[in-house]
């Protein structure tokens, strides 16, 4: 059941140069000896490719290219599990990975999953383990809310986000774990939402929805290379981890009609990175979170060291990139680069409101396109929905340092939106190098109230007159007129 082989590489090369006759003429020896070395680096540079494995003789029972990233190699059919789309395999899925917690003083275990549909109940995963999804692997999330585990809610939350009490677990969960990776040849995990966004709409559910995958207080995790889909609720959530590389997925659900199904949702982690992926789902693409009002605030764990570089975003319903609204732990030092947002509501969004608290600091926007976008950035301050009646109107978040550099794009209605308040004045705006094509021949399309900050070079449209401008060299050209200038259009 577990396969335990020997590890291959560097030892093997070892235990062959032994095999070396030392009376060689000396040309030959050399000779042997180099082609030994251009071999190994060959072979350890290529480590994980199976076929070079192969030559050197080693049967390991894997198939194909099914790359071995830990010592210790499990199979899920080993486990009985069925692949039909029918048979429910939460035992199998359960049994593997207790074996490989059980692996832990030997590195952990890997677990793969073959091509086949494997239908399963939510599971837990486990410390020092790789779920590997082989090409065409599918695993499938039962939609029959009766095998869905109930949790207490998020402390930071005081509610399950749609209900009070419990709610759903998630289909793939951890808790307290160190150092696991969820990778493949772009298997897929499938949450099959449909049946749970129609029983959300109709309001049949007693419970908020579980994410398709859920990781807390955790640190060392890696997802790369699989896609995740249909989530019933938001679809990757990790809360209150760190050193987390979130690299190569693609996340997709039906743009419209699949409620809350967010791409990513780091919620209070630090360290944490997201690079080179696809996201077009039913909500927010990427919303970065920190708790929610009186909860979030005693709570009190922020986010921050984000970097999110290189990622692809589509939302109908909402923004490709948020921070907020839940954010009343705090969120700083956040690098957003390369991002590219199509065929979207809006660009990137903080939303906050009275109540929240916290504060959103040091938000670094570098080189953003925004392609058929009805609103590019905006800022929020009164995105009034709160737990309940026990929040603190007093509880201002602060906003201060939002950069943008290097935005560009075509077939925006309004390039940016950012209204601040009297309570929730937005200061330290910083835009660089900003040129945005129009869809909407109207005066007003850069609204501002209640922002402070600096313009500098060339910005396109013409920025409101909040803002102080500054040439390319930084030179001071003209002070704002009205900080508090308000000039809001919410009608397009
Ligand atoms: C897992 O086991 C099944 C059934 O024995 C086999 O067909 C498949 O090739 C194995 N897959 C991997 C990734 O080891
Ligand atoms: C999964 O983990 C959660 C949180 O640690 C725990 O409450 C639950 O009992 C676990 N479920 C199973 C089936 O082990
Ligand atoms: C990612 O998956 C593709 C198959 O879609 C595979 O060819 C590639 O080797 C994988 N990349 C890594 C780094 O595993
Ligand atoms: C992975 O699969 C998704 C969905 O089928 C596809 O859109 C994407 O292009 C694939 N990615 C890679 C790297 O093959
Ligand atoms: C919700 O609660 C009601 C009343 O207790 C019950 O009849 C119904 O079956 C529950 N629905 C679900 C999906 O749990
Ligand atoms: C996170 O990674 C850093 C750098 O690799 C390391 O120093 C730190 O111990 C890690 N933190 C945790 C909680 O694992
Ligand atoms: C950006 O991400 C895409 C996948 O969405 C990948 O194909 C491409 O190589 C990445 N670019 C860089 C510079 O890493
Ligand atoms: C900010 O976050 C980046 C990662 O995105 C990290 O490298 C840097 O050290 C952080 N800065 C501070 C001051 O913590
Ligand atoms: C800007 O980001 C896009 C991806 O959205 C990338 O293709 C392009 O190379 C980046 N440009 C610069 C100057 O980094
Ligand atoms: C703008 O409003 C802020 C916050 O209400 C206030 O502190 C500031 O003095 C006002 N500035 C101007 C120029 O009126």
């Amino acid at each position: 059941m577990v396969e335990i082989s020997p590890p291959c590489g560097r030892l093997q090369f070892l235990q062959q140069r032994r095999w070396l006759p030392v009376t060689l003429p000396y040309p030959l020896t050399v000779f042997i000896g180099m082609w030994i070395l251009v071999f190994c680096s060959i072979f350890l540079w290529q480590k994980n490719s199976f076929d070079v494995v192969r030559l050197f003789g080693h049967t390991a029972p894997m198939e194909g290219s099914v790359p071995r990233l830990r010592q210790m190699v499990l199979n899920l059919s080993d486990f009985g599990a069925v692949g039909d789309g029918r048979t429910l395999n939460t035992k199998a899925f359960e049994s593997a990975v207790a074996a490989i917690s059980r692996l832990r003083g030997k590195g952990g275990g890997q677990l793969n999953v073959p091509a086949g549909r494997w239908l399963t109940a939510p599971f837990n995963l486990t410390s020092h383990m790789t779920l590997f999804l082989a090409e065409g692997a599918i695993i499938l999330g039962i939609q029959d809310e009766n095998y869905w585990p109930l949790m207490p809610p998020l402390p930071s939350y005081g509610y399950g986000r749609e209900h009070i009490g419990p709610r759903y677990g998630s289909l793939i969960h951890g808790q307290h774990l160190k150092d696991v990776v969820i990778t493949g040849h772009n298997g897929t995990i499938d949450g099959q939402g449909q049946l749970w966004w129609i029983k959300y709409r109709k309001k049949l559910l007693n419970y908020t929805r579980g994410p398709l995958l859920q990781i807390m207080w955790s640190s060392d995790i890696v997802i790369s290379n699989i896609t995740l889909r249909d989530s019933p609720f938001w679809t990757i959530h990790p809360y209150d981890c760190k050193n987390v590389t979130l690299s190569s997925l693609t996340i997709l659900a039906p743009v419209t009609g699949a409620p809350n199904t967010d791409g990513i949702d780091p919620d209070s982690c630090e360290n944490m990175v997201i690079e080179n992926s696809f996201i077009c789902v039913g909500d927010d693409g990427i919303a970065i979170k920190s708790g929610w009002d009186q909860y979030g605030i005693a709570y009190g764990r922020p986010s921050t060291n984000i970097l999110i570089r290189n990622v692809t975003l589509r939302s109908v319903v909402s923004a490709g990139l948020s921070i907020g609204s839940e954010m009343s732990g705090g969120v700083s030092n956040i690098t957003i680069e390369d991002i590219h947002v199509w065929e979207s509501r809006r660009g990137v969004r903080i939303k906050t409101a009275p109540g929240r608290g916290g504060y959103v600091r040091g938000v670094s926007c570098r080189n953003l396109t925004l392609d058929n976008v009805r609103v590019g950035i905006v800022v929020k301050t009164d995105y009034n929905e709160h737990p309940d009646a026990g929040y603190d109107p007093r509880a201002l978040p602060v906003i201060n340092g939002l950069s943008f550099v290097g935005v560009h794009g075509r077939g925006v209605r309004v390039p940016v939106r950012i209204s601040g308040s009297d309570e929730i004045p937005v200061r330290g705006v910083t835009l660089r190098d900003m040129s945005v094509g129009i869809s909407y021949k109207k005066k007003h399309i850069f609204q501002c109230s209640y922002v402070e900050g600096r313009v500098f070079g060339s910005v396109f449209p013409e920025p409101c007159e909040n803002f102080d401008r500054y040439d390319e060299q930084g030179r001071l050209v003209k002070l704002s007129t009205n900080q508090n200038a308000t000039d809001i259009d919410y009608g397009f």
